[in-house]
């Protein structure tokens, strides 16, 4: 990344939904990963700006607010407290976390939306949608069940199939019903407004290239980008039938709202205005977003690439085309993967996970920075494991940089007067030390440059170790009595080299770090800037504090609460898997034919997530399926292998393709299905008796 022709950056991370308390997951995802490299850049003395806030409108909020039967109102302003309280005491450092309830930030996306009104960039359409007469509303497309057309499944929700992963249209489900009252809906008209977002595909993809060139976009988010640009930018209604949100500002209209994904993304910019209007200049926030030589990099997780790489850069494409007052687009969208909890998906429903706020009631913070830190989920998805967590504190922090920081200060405070000794003599080992510490942090920062935040920690780590190292072949308890100026170099450079760390460190535990510098009486501010931080000055005769434990090792009884819950959890499921459902006779068993097949040719069935197609041999015929099994393997994975197959299925059609028999997978304990292996000697066709 070259920032030579930046003067500023602004950074934000995606505004979180205030209708739940934020988990380790949303952290790890985009909130950590942003936070820890401002702080980075904010060391260097980089002009970096950091904004995030609550999304406090969409349909998610209105259906908690339902469930608890009151005010999305109540909904937002409990959890936008919770939350923000949760990121403070995690050390998360915006400088303005707003919340797209407020009046300046309604005004903000009203006033995008009546720009591309009155420029007739919007395309009005007249359509039906289902309506609930019972409680006289409109249905969003999560309001609605019904069969899947695809696969049958009956729990399908009117945008999407979870089954077997297709998108759906409300019209697509057979027999709908309305979540709310479990009646079936009507057709009603209405109409909406649509952005045209097929007119700027050819722009975009300009765009990404361009910017990808520039600063080295994530394989993972270009692939993202790439699938959506083959399947073509549609139309995508901006507004909805709903009454919480942001009220569409036209004669007519006044019972719609914007659709929450076309305002919430705006709602950076809103909480920009808000930091300049806290700040007493309210014209600031232009500097951050108008101004070319400001650098934009965006923070989220997965889920959100097309609304920050497509949906949101059009936008602000459309308004540059009818206004002087032009924005900047995002240079990087740095999107991480997910993170699991010991081996599931986070689940709010199923109980699975750790709150942030929980968490933070029996850990500080500064050992799950660390932890998460060390596992993001940069370039696949990962997990959180609590012996893992123990394990890094316990083994890395406590043990390797705590260990050094504290022997390195008891040492000083008992042999040296509490004081910084004087270098005298230096040796081989000293002087190769100090060639290292330069190029360890010329290397830890270009990975931080690049956003490889794992892999600079990791480095980070690697000189804690050496630094123990040192210490240790240079075996101060010894020259203290047999070469005391020798000693007296080992305890200066390790001294120098705990500032060197703490700064170093301080991205990722600035809590501790602070600390350190507390205990080593540093209060200069240019003493913990990164520039110089390689650099040996503290001075002699320099007075330390009194020596303190950084780390506390985490004890087993600490974390065997939350493995016997998870016990009682997993143990819930497997109760529910290992319970036979329903008897059946040997007679309907016979009528079912499994064979055994061999995979001739497999591909990815375009547009799901989930399905592959697959011909396979059954030895007297040749056969395509159809089988959910995209999540789990790669279509080369499969070609060659044997697999058992139910051949008198009934022909179905999925996602517009024929189906002509089911392959046989189980599911393991991580709800994986893994195929059922066949001997290979037996031959194609054989029957399974
Ligand atoms: N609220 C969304 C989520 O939690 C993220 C919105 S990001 C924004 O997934 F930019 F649109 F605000
Ligand atoms: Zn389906």
């Amino acid at each position: 990344m070259d920032n030579k022709n930046f003067k500023r950056i602004l950074i934000t991370a995606a505004l979180p939904y205030a209708n739940g308390p934020i988990h380790l997951g949303h952290l790890a995802g985009a909130y950590l990963p942003a936070d820890i490299f401002v702080r980075f850049k904010r060391l260097k003395g980089d002009d970096i700006l950091f904004i995030c806030g609550s999304d406090e409108h969409g349909v998610p909020i209105t259906i908690t607010a339902e469930k608890e039967g009151v005010s999305p109102k109540v909904i937002i302003d409990r959890y936008h407290e919770m939350n923000r309280k949760a990121f403070e005491d995690f050390g998360m450092s915006f400088d303005n976390y707003s919340r797209t309830s407020l009046p300046l930030h309604h005004r903000t996306a009203q006033e995008f939306f009546l720009k591309y009104y009155k420029n007739g960039i919007l395309k009005q359409k007249k359509e039906f949608q289902y309506y609930d007469e019972k409680v006289k509303m409109f249905l969003p497309d999560r309001y609605l069940v019904g069969t899947c057309p695809h696969c049958k499944s009956e729990d399908a929700r009117g945008d999407q199939c979870e089954n077997c992963g297709s998108y759906l249209n409300p019209t697509d489900l057979i027999n709908p019903k309305s979540k709310i009252t479990g009646e079936t809906p009507v057709l009603k008209e209405t109409t909406h407004f649509y952005f045209p977002l097929g007119d700027y595909q050819t722009r975009l993809e300009k765009y990404i290239a361009e910017k990808d060139a520039q600063e080295g976009w994530k394989e993972n988010v270009l692939n993202y980008c790439r699938s959506w640009f083959q399947e073509g930018l549609q139309d995508r209604a901006v507004t909805r039938d709903l009454d919480w949100g942001v009220k569409v500002p036209i004669e007519g209209f006044e019972d719609k709202v914007l659709y929450v994904w076309f305002e919430a993304v705006l709602g950076y910019i809103s909480s920009t205005k808000e930091w300049a209007e806290k700040n007493g200049k309210p014209d600031e926030w232009r500097e951050y977003w108008q101004s070319p030589d400001t650098k934009y990099i965006a923070f989220i997780g997965k889920d959100n690439v097309v609304f920050h790489c497509i949906v949101f850069p059009a936008m602000l494409m459309a308004w540059n085309d009818l206004s002087d007052e032009k924005y900047i687009l995002p240079d990087n969208v740095p999107a991480n993967e997910f993170l699991n909890y010991e081996g599931l998906k986070f689940s709010k429903s199923r109980g699975w996970g750790i709150d942030l706020k929980d968490f933070l009631e029996h850990f500080p913070p500064d050992p799950l920075r660390y932890y998460l830190a060390s596992i993001l989920p940069e370039n696949r998805d990962t997990d959180f494991y609590w012996r893992d967590f123990q394990a890094k504190n316990n083994n890395e922090l406590a043990d390797i940089f705590g260990n050094f920081v504290n022997r390195t200060l008891t040492f000083t405070a008992k042999h040296f007067n509490s004081q910084v000794p004087e270098i005298k003599k230096v040796r081989n080992i000293d002087e190769e030390l100090l060639k290292q510490i330069p190029e360890f942090k010329k290397n830890i920062e270009e990975l931080y440059e690049k956003i490889k935040i794992k892999d600079a920690l990791t480095e980070t780590m690697n000189l804690a170790r050496l630094a123990n190292k040192y210490f240790n072949d240079s075996q101060p308890w010894k020259t203290i009595k047999e070469d005391p100026d020798a000693c007296a170099t080992t305890i200066n450079l390790s001294l120098q080299l705990i500032r060197t760390l703490a700064v170093l460190l301080s991205p990722v535990i600035p809590f501790t770090s602070e600390r350190i510098f507390k205990i080593m009486n540093i209060d200069n501010p240019e003493l913990k800037k990164w520039q110089g931080c390689d650099e040996t000055k503290l001075v002699a005769g320099h007075k330390i504090n009194q020596p303190e434990i950084i780390f506390s090792k985490i004890d087993d009884k600490l974390i065997e609460p939350y493995l016997k819950s998870q016990e009682k959890n997993k143990n819930l499921e497997l109760e529910v898997n290992q319970s036979i459902q329903s008897t059946i006779d040997i007679d309907l068993f016979k009528k079912i034919e499994i064979r055994v097949a061999k995979v001739l040719e497999c591909e990815n069935v375009p547009k799901s997530k989930k399905l592959l197609k697959l011909k396979v041999d059954l030895g007297f015929e040749k056969r395509q399926v159809i089988a959910g099994l995209a999540e789990y393997y790669k279509p080369e994975e499969l070609i060659g292998k044997k697999v058992l197959i139910v051949s008198n299925l009934k022909e179905a059609k999925l996602m517009n393709e024929i189906s002509q028999g089911m392959i046989l997978a189980v599911e393991d304990e991580n709800k994986n299905l893994k195929l059922v292996t066949v001997e290979e000697s037996l031959p194609l066709g054989s029957l399974l008796r």
